[in-house]
């Protein structure tokens, strides 16, 4: 009997079951037998519209596995195969049977997320070892599953944005929200204003004279295919009309003034001439990123919009529209930017302060002041669609441990694994309830004033990318943090393999923070 159960524990152990991928897949069945590695995995694809999808797979295999790899016209271990009754583009099925692996789906997306689901389970496997076979039948909680990147304050280069593509592809995020322009520096070429990325594009938060960073639009246009290879839609943020100062070193004629604190913080909405050079500036990105979104920003405004009333040009600005104050000419230019960028065929994303512009072209709200459900009320009362990104838990800049020193807290409160992990949860949204198909998804948000290496961003990141993703896909009821902490072991082994740096929260009180500069005091 006692050998029998070491026998069954040690083949356990040489096993792996479906259901401990990152995201937990919503429909696992156990079917009973075990598939078996062979020597070499062959693929092969019933549907021409899922080949496409080989080489990256091919790639994946021989970056997380140690097998060989091989292409079949027919009959290959693993079948794609397209199945039309399989009606969501994000969906699939995962066969696991002793002969073969097949993966079924309606759509590439879905077909994808098979192949994410399946480099997981045979990533720790060599020839000989065994997958229990089960049927998955998996599909997102969300549409949205996103992830910010700000380049501005510190710029990390492409192997890096790749680097995260990838884990954000492996555990099905889709979204990669780039934020390219803010106060310390402007990081996208834009041909018609070469200045941008000249004088607009030097220094970073730690250190106003570092040599100017940013993407040509060559490069962009990589990533944006890097990304769409992996069913990442890339989102370009272009902040305005404040956390502009870095467009105003290079076109100080378009600025509006600061304050002391924040200089020339804002775009100057009394002047015709701004709108037309930020109109030409997203004519140019539109034309850059296929996603159907632009992101405008549109947040704290009030940071350094002090100096307005002192312009002629707003004072008669106001006088000739009707604006009673300086919220009014925010909501103002607001509207001019959203018809802009309605007539380049896109939808517009904002932060929450939008909320209340009274914009009509149905913009996507991102909330993300934890600290005013009120906004979030507000933007579905409006009927708006809306990401959840509140600061707790979702901004991976704020500490994941309360011991360590680097990074925000707000009134004590800061990121841990466990909490982006809960999310959302009643207690994270100030109780106003996101049971609505308005709420489209939910998104983390690295802010890098503390991030100044490649190493603090890897280590600020994961694992809460993977806690984030796994908040994103699974629902509710089949989501379990103590499972996610021993299904992390394999991930863990995974960021390993691909260089990525993490926190180490199953040992926290022993593992070493990589720490990055101070936050200023406001
Ligand atoms: C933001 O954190 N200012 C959107």
């Amino acid at each position: 009997m006692k050998f029998r159960l070491i026998i069954l524990l040690v083949f356990a152990s040489f096993c792996a079951r479906a259901q401990e991928i990152i995201p937990r897949p919503n429909e696992y069945r156990q079917s009973g037998g075990f598939f078996r590695l062979p020597e070499t995995v062959s693929i092969s694809s019933s549907d021409t519209c899922f080949s496409g999808l080989i080489p990256v797979f091919a790639t994946s295999v021989k970056k997380y596995t140690s097998l060989d790899f091989q292409v079949k016209q027919k009959n290959g271990a693993i079948r794609l195969v397209r199945n039309p009754k399989i009606l969501e583009k994000e969906a699939y099925r995962l066969k696991i049977e002793p002969r073969n692996i097949t993966v079924e789906a309606g759509y590439p997306a879905g077909c994808f997320y098979a192949l994410q689901s399946l480099i997981q389970l045979l990533h720790s496997f060599g020839p000989g070892k065994t997958i229990a076979c089960a049927v998955i039948s998996d599909k997102p909680r969300y549409e949205w599953r996103g992830f910010m990147l700000d380049e501005s304050r510190h710029f990390f280069g492409m192997a890096e944005v790749e680097k995260i593509l990838d884990m954000m592809a492996l555990q099905k995020l889709n979204k990669f929200h780039w934020h390219l322009t803010d106060s310390p520096g402007w990081r996208i070429e834009i041909k018609q204003y070469p200045l941008l990325t000249g004088p607009g594009a030097k220094g970073n938060f730690s250190d106003p004279e570092a040599e100017a960073r940013y993407y040509t639009q060559k490069q962009i246009s990589t990533i944006v295919q890097y990304a769409a290879d992996r069913f990442i839609e890339v989102i370009p943020e272009i902040d305005m009309p404040g956390h502009a100062t870095a467009a105003a070193k290079a076109y100080p004629e378009f600025s509006g003034g600061g304050s002391k604190k924040f200089p020339d913080f804002t775009f100057h909405p009394g002047k015709d001439g701004t709108y037309g050079f930020l109109t030409n500036i997203l004519k140019e990105v539109a034309s850059l990123f296929p996603s159907g979104y632009i992101h405008i920003g549109g947040d704290e405004v009030s940071y350094g919009n002090q100096q307005w009333t002192g312009f002629p040009e707003i004072q008669l600005l106001m006088k000739q529209k009707e604006l009673k104050d300086l919220t009014d000419v925010e909501h103002y230019f607001l509207k001019r930017m959203a018809d802009s960028i309605q007539k380049s065929g896109k939808t517009l994303i904002g932060w929450d302060e939008i909320v209340s512009a009274g914009l009509t072209n149905h913009p996507r709200i991102m909330w993300w002041r934890h600290d005013q459900p009120q906004m979030l009320d507000l933007a579905l009362k409006n009927g708006y669609e809306v990401i959840l990104c509140p600061r707790i838990p979702l901004y991976f800049d704020f500490v994941q441990l309360n011991s360590h020193k680097s990074g925000r807290k707000w009134s004590g409160k800061y990121a841990p694994v466990e909490s982006v992990y809960n999310f959302p949860s009643d207690q994270f949204t100030g109780g106003i309830s996101i049971a609505t198909p308005l709420v489209k998804g939910i998104q983390a948000n690295l802010w890098t004033e503390t991030v100044h290496t490649n190493e603090r961003l890897e280590f600020m990141t994961f694992p809460r990318l993977s806690a984030l993703a796994e908040a994103a896909w699974t629902n509710k009821e089949v989501k379990d943090y103590e499972s996610f902490r021993g299904r992390m072991k394999n991930m863990e082994d995974i960021y390993r393999k691909s260089d990525v740096r993490y926190f180490d929260f199953m040992h926290p009180e022993e593992a070493t923070e990589i720490s990055g500069p101070e936050m200023p005091k406001n």
